[in-house]
């Protein structure tokens, strides 16, 4: 296999002490004009009285030290991958990218302040994703096995920001490769326990916009609030805007062009018959969604499965066409759990149901989540 663990990932433990690292990783350029960062902020004081013993570091990516990934590093990663020694430049190149990658190893935990830019992450953490995702420091690979990750053992905070895009907003509002890629990208270097905090100042409202500066919505609660509510450690966040700044859901619902969709017929279900059914195991739950949100947070039991993967995995997962089966996704404007649930009944499923307020309806109710993939699906 390429990419035997690099020995700087390893935390020094001085005196034989262990010392528990914070790094937070920022992306934000905007400095104290900066949500993203205010709530790191936050987040970091909170950190600190919870872990009084350890050490947190900034790592501001704008701040000049992140090195370039031009030819003569993306030369070296070729060389490295080819098991031959980069020289010259190309090991001057892989040098500094050693060097930020073992800044970066070091920590046990991260925070990342992500503002959403044109659909996805600021480039410079794309920067620095591309430096460091190295062989034998982020992760191994083996021709018939694939890729490992090797920062495995640590726990991450992502703190996602945006102001248009919405996921019930509808695809004029733009499309979310923000959270899907970095997920997905910590999944991929071995960060699996991810806590997820989303705040989402909706700058595409209207009504907003006609407001005095300064005046709040009725009923909604002013930035401040939102922020004060340190995130208690080890808590996850629902991967949803804070309540002060969704429109709400009757609201949201107009605002969804009407598209005819076959999955209309699906019948649908309430939570509360939902979780009667999941409590006497009579229903399987079915999360439409991608692998990365069902990892952070799913109801009871369900299984996951997306629209693409019906056809080739319904037969192994749901072998009984006749059992009760639920499907659902985020919300009501999401339409991946109807999507599923189509596919299923075009396969035969005679008992197919969507919960279309989707798991945002479920949390907001107080009931039990479950995070992680289990090990055998
Ligand atoms: C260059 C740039 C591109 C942006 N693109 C988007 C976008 O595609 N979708 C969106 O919802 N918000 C977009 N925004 C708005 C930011 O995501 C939003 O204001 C966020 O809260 C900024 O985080 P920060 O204050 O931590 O920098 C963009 C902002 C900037 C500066």
């Amino acid at each position: 296999m390429l990419g035997e663990r690099d020995p700087g990932t390893a935390s020094p433990a001085p005196e034989g002490k262990t010392v528990t690292r914070l790094l937070h990783v920022s992306s934000s350029p905007r400095g104290a004009a900066s949500e993203s960062l205010a709530i790191a902020r936050t987040f970091l004081d909170s950190y600190r009285e919870t872990h009084p013993d350890a050490e947190a570091d900034t790592f501001d990516l704008w701040d000049g030290s992140l090195p370039e990934f031009g030819p003569a590093a993306a030369g070296a990663k070729m060389t490295v991958f080819a098991d031959e020694v980069p020289t010259g430049a190309q090991a001057i190149a892989w040098q500094a990218a050693q060097d930020t990658f073992h800044r970066f190893a070091v920590a046990d935990h991260y925070l990342f302040s992500v503002p959403m830019w044109n659909a996805s992450v600021p480039y410079v953490l794309k920067q620095f994703i591309d430096v460091v995702s190295q062989p034998g420091m982020v992760f191994a690979f083996d021709p018939d096995q694939g890729y490992t990750g090797l920062l495995t053992g640590k726990k991450a905070a992502v703190i996602y920001t945006g102001a248009v895009w919405g996921a019930e907003r509808g695809s004029a509002f733009g499309r979310d490769f923000q959270q899907p890629f970095f997920d997905d990208w910590l999944c991929w270097a071995g960060v699996t326990d991810i806590t997820t905090i989303r705040f989402q100042p909706n700058l595409a409202t209207p009504r907003r916009r006609r407001r005095a500066p300064g005046c709040p919505r009725p009923g909604a609660r002013r930035r401040q609030d939102l922020l004060s509510p340190a995130p208690p450690s080890g808590q996850r966040y629902r991967p949803t805007q804070p309540p002060g700044h969704l429109p709400s859901r009757r609201r949201a619902r107009r605002r969804t062009p009407p598209t005819p969709r076959r999955s209309s017929v699906t019948s649908t279900i309430s939570r509360d018959e939902l979780k009667a059914g999941l409590d006497a195991g009579t229903t399987t739950a079915v999360d439409a969604l991608p692998e990365s949100y069902y990892a952070q947070q799913h109801l009871p039991g369900a299984l996951n499965m997306v629209a693409d993967d019906v056809e080739a995995r319904a037969g192994e997962l749901l072998p009984d066409k006749s059992a009760a089966i639920v499907t659902y996704c985020s919300n009501p404007a999401c339409q991946n759990s109807a999507q599923v649930a189509a596919k299923l009944e075009q396969l035969g499923y005679t008992n197919v149901r969507k919960y279309a307020d989707g798991i945002q309806d479920w949390v907001e109710a107080g009931l039990p989540t479950e995070t992680g993939i289990p090990a055998a699906r």
